[in-house]
C-alpha cells in the first residue's frame, strides 16, 4: 500500500492571466497619398531609398482595416501634395477628453501640417487650443489614464509640457530622450491601458527611466532589436496591440502578459521614421456627464 495516497489530484497550477477590456476608440488617419522620404529630419529617413508607394498605401489600408474589424472608428484627413510626412497624424495634436491642444512643428518642412489638422478637428466640433512652443503633438504627449507622459529632448520643447498641463488640465510627466533614432516618446514608449505602459529603458535619461520605474514598476522592457523595427510604436485598446508584425520577442510578451497582439506590418512607412502609432491619432471623446 502506497504511503502518498491523497484525495486531491495532482496538478500543475497554471500562471494567473490578467483579463484585459478592450474599448471603442475614434481615430484619425491621413491618407498617404503624397507620402515620400526626400528631406532628412530624423536617422532613418534616406531620400536616396526609393518608396514603394502602392505598397504604402496597401500597408496603410491594412492598418486601417485592422482598427475597423476591431471595432473602432476610423476617420480620414487626405493628404496634402508638399507634405510628405503628414501621413503621420499622431503630429497633428493632443485631443484629451474632447479638446485639442494643437501642434507647432520644429522643422519647416512640417510646418504647414499644423493648420490642416486643427481645422480638421474644428470642423469635427472639437474645441482647438493654439499651441505657442514647439511640440509634435501625440508623437511626444502619450496619455496613460489621468496622466500625460511628455517627451523632450528632439522635438517638443519642455515649456510644451505647461502648456499641455493648462490645456489638459492633467499631470504631466517630462521624460528626456537621448536617443536620436527613438525622437519621439511614441517610437520608444507604448501605452498599453490606463495602468501599464512598455518602453525601451535605454531611450531615456538616467532620471527619467527611474521616474518611470517609479510610477511603473511593472512595465515591460522591450529590446532595442524589437524598438529598432518600432515594435513600442503601437497603438492598444486595452487588449488588442496593434503592433509591429516584425518586433516578435515583444509580441510573445503582450501575449505572456494577457494582452491580444495584432501584427502589422508598416514597413514602408518606417522608410519615413514612423510606424503604427505615428499612423494613428485617438481623438478621445468628452468625458461622460453624471
Ligand atoms: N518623418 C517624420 C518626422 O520626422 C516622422 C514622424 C513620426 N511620427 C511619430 N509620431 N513618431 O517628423
Amino acid at each position: 500500500m502506497s504511503t502518498h495516497t491523497t484525495d486531491v489530484p495532482d496538478v500543475v497550477a497554471a500562471p494567473p492571466v490578467t483579463i484585459r477590456t478592450a474599448t471603442k476608440r475614434r481615430y484619425l488617419m491621413c491618407r498617404p497619398t503624397h507620402f515620400d522620404v526626400v528631406y532628412t529630419i530624423n536617422p532613418w529617413m534616406h531620400p536616396e531609398v526609393p518608396v514603394d508607394h502602392d505598397l504604402v498605401m496597401q500597408q496603410w489600408e491594412n492598418l486601417r482595416r485592422t482598427y475597423l474589424d476591431l471595432g473602432h472608428d476610423v476617420e480620414v484627413i487626405e493628404g496634402a501634395p508638399g507634405l510628405p510626412d503628414m501621413v503621420f497624424a499622431a503630429n497633428g495634436a493632443t485631443v484629451v477628453d474632447g479638446r485639442a491642444l494643437a501642434v507647432n512643428f520644429r522643422y519647416a518642412q512640417r510646418t504647414d501640417e499644423a493648420a490642416l489638422y486643427a481645422a480638421w478637428l474644428r470642423a469635427d466640433g472639437i474645441e482647438v487650443t493654439d499651441a505657442v512652443a514647439t511640440n509634435e503633438g501625440e508623437g511626444d504627449f502619450l496619455t496613460v489614464g489621468r496622466r500625460m507622459l511628455a517627451g523632450t529632448g528632439f522635438r517638443s520643447d519642455p515649456a510644451s509640457h505647461v502648456e499641455l498641463a493648462g490645456a489638459t488640465g492633467l499631470e504631466v510627466v517630462t521624460l528626456e530622450l537621448v536617443d536620436p533614432s527613438f525622437y519621439h516618446i511614441d517610437t520608444a514608449l507604448a501605452v498599453l491601458d490606463d495602468e501599464n505602459i512598455a518602453y525601451l529603458p535605454q531611450a531615456f535619461s538616467l532620471a527619467a527611466h527611474e521616474r518611470l520605474q517609479e510610477l511603473y514598476p511593472d512595465a515591460i522592457h522591450v529590446s532595442l532589436e524589437d524598438a529598432s523595427v518600432f515594435g513600442l510604436n503601437a497603438v492598444s485598446d486595452g487588449r488588442n496591440v496593434v503592433v509591429a508584425a516584425q518586433a516578435t520577442q515583444f509580441i510573445a510578451d503582450l501575449a505572456a502578459a494577457g494582452y491580444h497582439p495584432v501584427p502589422v506590418d508598416l514597413s514602408e512607412l518606417l522608410k519615413g521614421g514612423g510606424g503604427i502609432k505615428c499612423c494613428t491619432l485617438e481623438l478621445r471623446p468628452a468625458p461622460v456627464q453624471s
